[in-house]
């Protein structure tokens, strides 16, 4: 794995080294890459699943480099970096540049064309689709933990949660980008994230790193939050039979 994280570091170094959210991604996608690692094991998958988890951790965010460069923004709905990185590194064959070993190109094409997606593409196989599953579960579970420990600012405010964020909240679905208005708002957001994983694994990973906790002793206006975080820790529980 080495050679081609310094492959791919030469690559994103050729970005503006000066804009903050570049080298952010960068170690985003080395955590995610080792969080792949770590729910790889758990699932006891052989030395090439290992190798794919890998791969698809750390080249998942492969079109935010170019996206951030080109239009200078995080907005999907502007650019859809999942759907560009799937294209340049497989039908464009992009990957070769970094990785000389035979992958299964299909796994990887359809776990990063689905990992910023609202819902997952439900014609996957099965193989495909548990790819897809573990990179959209990572994924979410580094950003939270960025929210945790900061590298993310929440900066909520005293504005009362939508009546429609709630709705989507009890509804255990997660925030649709268009309801996110406030602050508080997207805060939420990031709470729906636990009600769109995959593996007993990301359940323990954020029950044992107290990351929900941690997101909680941030806000300033804990009362506004405090229903939501209690329901966000009784499913938590629920999920990994504490
Ligand atoms: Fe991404």
């Amino acid at each position: 794995m080495e050679q081609i994280i310094k492959e791919y570091k030469e690559y994103v170094d050729k970005f503006n080294q000066s804009d903050s959210r570049i080298n952010y991604k960068w170690n985003h996608s080395l955590r995610v890459m080792e969080k792949m690692q770590k729910l790889s094991k758990n699932l006891k998958q052989d030395e090439k699943d290992y190798f794919l988890s890998s791969i698809i951790g750390l080249f998942h965010d492969f079109g935010r480099f170019y996206q951030l460069d080109n239009y200078d923004t995080y907005e999907d709905n502007v650019f859809d970096h999942g759907d560009y990185g799937a294209n340049e590194l497989i039908k464009n064959h992009k990957l070769k540049d970094f990785v000389n070993e035979d992958v299964e190109e299909q796994v990887i094409y359809d776990a990063i064309k689905n990992h910023n997606k609202y819902s997952i593409d439900q014609n996957l196989n099965k193989r495909n689709m548990l790819f897809s599953k573990m990179i959209m579960d990572t994924d979410k579970i580094d950003i939270l933990e960025n929210v945790a420990n900061g590298l993310i600012e929440l900066d909520d405010d005293d504005s009362k949660i939508s009546d429609e964020v709630k709705d989507y909240f009890d509804n255990h679905k997660l925030l649709l980008l268009s309801l996110k208005e406030t602050n508080n708002d997207r805060i939420i957001g990031f709470l729906c994230f636990v009600y769109d994983l995959h593996f007993t694994w990301s359940y323990e990973y954020l029950y044992k790193h107290k990351i929900f906790e941690k997101i909680y002793d941030k806000l300033k206006n804990k009362e506004i939050f405090k229903y939501y975080f209690e329901e966000v820790d009784k499913y938590l529980k629920e999920k990994i039979g504490e």
